[in-house]
């Protein structure tokens, strides 16, 4: 369910996001959530949300909108999602419409007949039919696509490539300072996979990809870190992929990333309690922290 698909960093400059409903679009009650911003984009007021974007800039709570002006945007919706439909994520497309300058920055994929999940060229269910996993082999490389409209420049893996890399369980929960992870919905721990070249000190690139609901280590144990593609991509590229892991609880028994406010009423601002966690993470990869 809810496929985040990326957030990513490179030297601690963000260069682009993506995920399925608008920002905000839950405005943080669940049944929004699950209603206008899965199913309904009819019920989504865009101008309420860029209303809302720009009180939250006036009062500091998230940095100015200019940041995503050059950002790179890549947004896919199967044509048979049925989870979160087309429409939505079409409304996420025109919201992002508003702020992201550069002609092209923008990539969209509407066409191709997958159900919800996280589209392979290797792995996964049958693309136009739900699977308990989320990720489908709709023969279509979605990491290599996001991250080349991302990066640009990158070598494709042929899809006999075996990634070469180590994949580490790491501790999650010293990033969470003020309660136990789990309070704020995040697991005690995540994923990194590390390419051979950046273990023996090239200059690498880091890539954080969010799992999406139903993904989490909880459920897909290491599946969704090793078959979505990322890491044959990241061998090829210089690419660190971190892949950061949420948890089921009573208020969130998905296990999904906090988009309504399970975790806290600040969850959609800089001071949300998983951002400044996954932030505190890259600053560790960095070094910084
Ligand atoms: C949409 O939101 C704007 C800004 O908050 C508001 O003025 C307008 O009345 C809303 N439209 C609908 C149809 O609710």
């Amino acid at each position: 369910m809810k496929q985040l698909l990326v957030v990513l960093v490179l030297a601690g400059v963000c260069r682009g996001q993506s995920r399925l409903a608008p920002y905000y679009c839950a405005k943080g009650n669940l049944m929004t959530a699950v209603d206008a911003c899965m199913k309904y984009p009819q019920s989504i007021n865009l101008s309420n949300l860029h209303l809302y974007t720009q009180q939250s800039v006036k009062s500091g709570t998230v940095d100015p909108v200019c940041n995503m002006a050059s950002a790179r945007v890549f947004i896919f919706s199967g044509t048979k999602d049925t989870v979160v439909v087309p429409g939505v994520v079409k409304k996420l497309e025109e919201y992002y419409r508003a702020y992201v300058a550069a002609p092209g920055a923008i990539a969209t994929v509407y066409d191709i007949p997958a159900h919800h999940g996280f589209p392979t060229d290797r792995y996964g269910g049958a693309c136009g039919s739900p699977n308990s996993d989320y990720i489908n082999n709709c023969n279509y490389n979605a990491a290599y696509e996001l991250l080349e409209h991302i990066y640009g420049g990158l070598q494709k893996p042929p899809t006999s490539h075996v990634a070469q890399g180590q994949l580490t369980l790491f501790d999650q929960a010293e990033f969470f300072k003020l309660a136990p992870a789990p309070t704020y919905g995040m697991d005690t721990a995540g994923y990194v996979y590390v390419p051979p070249p950046c273990h023996i000190g090239a200059r690498c690139r880091l890539h954080i990809a969010f799992h999406g609901c139903l993904q989490q280590r909880g459920i897909l144990a290491d599946r969704y870190a090793k078959t979505t593609g990322y890491n044959e991509v990241a061998d090829l590229n210089n690419l660190i992929i971190l892949y950061p892991q949420a948890k089921k609880t009573l208020t969130n028994p998905n296990g999904c990333w906090d988009w309504w406010g399970y975790s806290s009423y600040a969850y959609a601002t800089k001071n949300g309690y998983q951002v400044t966690g996954v932030h505190r993470m890259i600053r560790r990869v960095l070094g910084t922290y």
